[in-house]
């Protein structure tokens, strides 16, 4: 797939599937189960390294994980994160982006709105496909106070929706929404003609994201040795996948009771 088909999906009304993916057997299995987008997330730092927080991942990390998840990905359109402070400004971020474009990825993500009008110019006028990310943003962690659902007072809520405006007139061609009430959610997916995704954000995204780990229920940390996991193996993991993807697209997750 190519970044300019997801308008596509938006205009059909169907819905986009998006998991996370960090290494090449994972990748595959995810690309040849019929996910739309895989993303090399820098949630690699806490699933795979085991950190708090997502600030400690490198951007020769990201090349390294990108590299892994292309190079067997056939389908999906690959997505790769610009690491915590690796897009401060504009020279260093052009570098960066183009480091994981020649790892083989599509796009890469970046999160904020208007304070990173500079950057997300610098890389569309260079070529370099954008997904923004609004909403929580994990790599914030360490200088936000309110590290939680976001956009519940008018203020925040405004500035999300200002925010996706703008990036989307920059030139961005998908805006992920974490961790935000469904009714922000449905507005701001309203409001523009490029795709969101959704993670926390409820149903009325143009589609859903998952880190991979979660949704397959594989869980840090050594396991009671009761502990059976019936997932483990193909036949378990693709089913989950499968069973994703179908609810995607029907339309049944994320329920109410999944969303804010
Ligand atoms: O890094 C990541 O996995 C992400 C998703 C949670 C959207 O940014």
């Amino acid at each position: 797939m190519r970044h300019a088909d997801l308008k596509q999906f938006k205009q059909s009304g169907e819905k986009i599937t998006c998991l996370t993916a960090y290494d090449a057997s994972l990748a595959k299995l995810i690309d040849r189960c019929g996910v739309d987008l895989i993303l090399v997330g820098d949630s690699l730092g806490m699933v795979v390294q085991g950190d708090a927080n997502t600030c400690s991942v490198t951007m020769s990390e990201m090349v390294y994980h990108t590299k892994a998840v292309t190079k067997v990905c056939k389908r999906a359109l690959v997505v790769a994160d610009l690491p915590f402070q690796s897009y401060e400004e504009p020279l260093s971020a052009l570098e960066n982006a183009k480091l994981l474009i020649n790892a083989g990825a599509q796009m890469v993500k970046l999160e904020g709105g208007a304070e990173r009008q500079e950057i997300v110019e610098a890389l569309i006028k260079n070529d370099i496909p954008i997904c923004a990310h609004l909403g929580l943003q994990p790599q914030k962690v360490k200088e936000v106070s309110d590290y939680k659902i976001q956009g519940r007072d008018q203020n925040s809520a405004k500035r999300i929706v200002e925010d996706a405006l703008l990036l989307e007139s920059l030139g961005v061609s998908a805006v992920v929404l974490e961790c935000v009430p469904s009714s922000l959610a449905s507005l701001v997916s309203e409001q523009l003609s490029i795709p969101t995704i959704g993670i926390g954000a409820g149903k009325d995204c143009d589609g859903q994201v998952l880190v991979c780990f979660d949704m397959l229920g594989i869980t840090q940390g050594k396991l009671p040795r009761f502990v059976r996991d019936f997932t483990v193996g193909n036949q378990g993991v693709s089913r989950a996948i499968k069973a994703f993807v179908e609810a995607v697209k029907n339309q049944s997750f994320p329920s109410e009771e999944e969303s804010y």
